[in-house]
């Protein structure tokens, strides 16, 4: 019997669906034994999001500082598995913040000395919060062994409009020509496919081997165009972040100025740099093609983005 870990955070419920469809083939199979461990912060996030409650929660997000979580329910840190899946969302190209709260917390020694799977639900830019995972599982001695990445229904532009109109309003409708917001439902639906091979990699204790089990499945897909985006906004969040967490913590009515400065900053960073962007990325890419090829397989890695065995698990 093989023992395996779901670990997730997700505030509207769409990631524990995502969760649900993935684990589905992992929960019929009597070889399994699956927990479901929800990661839950101590003071609920407001949903729909106030948009200074939303900004406000960039710096800690940015500098993975956490929040308190609740204590689990189902599982005691030193509880021993032969499988974590991990599943989480983006919050300002970070790790959200309840799971960041689970990292820095005394469960995150679930992880140590286990593959561990990463399944991501977001907009489209997660790149760098893998990074920062990355970094935390290789002190915790964790092995990244796959990682599923699903993004928002829609291209960069359409998402740039429905998914905070979601966060802010609650609203997940298609309006102006423009795609409902969140992942589409077919795509959650046929995540079950990773389940599936999950399942058989665990009868052939391939786990035990620590490397890729859901290679060939369309896994991750990394878009050239948003690497610079990101590493760009990362950079500035890391520097505004800092000098706002300086000002005060969350909440507190002094950062109130520093933020409104940041949001303004922000807004001319998307009308200068992004129009530019689109201009002379295009070029740029074109001219540096192996250097850029060699960066999106290092950041599709452990699953990667190709589909050779999609037939035998669709
Ligand atoms: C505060 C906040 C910041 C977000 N930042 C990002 C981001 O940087 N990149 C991204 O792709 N999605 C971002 N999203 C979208 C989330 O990753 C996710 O898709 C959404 O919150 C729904 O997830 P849920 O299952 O927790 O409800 C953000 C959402 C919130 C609430």
């Amino acid at each position: 019997m093989k023992k395996v870990l779901v670990l997730y955070y997700s505030q509207t419920g769409q990631l524990t669906e995502v969760v649900k469809s993935f684990a589905a083939p992992l929960e019929a199979d009597e070889n399994v034994e699956l927990v479901y461990q929800a990661i839950e912060p101590k003071k609920a996030f407001p949903f729909p999001w106030g948009k200074v409650a939303f900004f406000d929660i960039f710096p800690e997000s940015v500098y993975m500082d956490g929040c308190e979580i609740k204590p689990f329910e189902k599982v005691k840190e030193d509880d021993d598995f032969d499988l974590v899946i991990l599943a989480y969302t983006i919050w300002f190209l970070s790790p959200s913040l309840p799971i960041s709260g689970f990292l820095n917390s005394k469960y995150a020694k679930l992880l140590s000395n286990k593959p561990v799977v990463t399944l991501i639900a977001c907009r489209n830019m997660w790149i760098m919060a893998q990074e920062k995972m990355k970094k935390k599982f290789t002190q915790l001695n964790a092995t990244l062994i796959d990682n599923v990445v699903l993004t928002d229904q829609g291209g960069n532009l359409a998402t740039f409009i429905t998914t905070p109109r979601w966060m802010w309003t609650g609203k997940k409708n298609g309006f102006w020509g423009l795609p409902k917001s969140g992942v589409h439902p077919d795509e959650i639906k046929k995540c079950s496919r990773f389940g599936k091979a999950l399942s058989d990699a665990l009868a052939k204790d391939l786990e035990k081997e620590k490397t890729s089990l859901l290679h060939g499945l369309e896994a991750v897909k990394v878009d050239n165009r948003l690497v610079g985006t990101e590493k760009i906004a990362t950079k500035s969040f890391n520097i505004w972040g800092g000098l706002i967490r300086k000002v005060g913590t969350t909440g507190d009515k002094a950062r109130l100025p520093v933020l409104f400065l940041y949001f303004l900053f922000l807004l001319s960073l998307i009308v200068i740099i992004v129009p530019l962007n689109v201009i002379v990325k295009p070029i740029f890419r074109k001219l540096n093609h192996k250097k850029v090829d060699k960066e999106r397989a290092y950041f599709e890695e452990p699953s990667g983005a190709s589909s050779e065995r999609l037939k035998e698990y669709n």
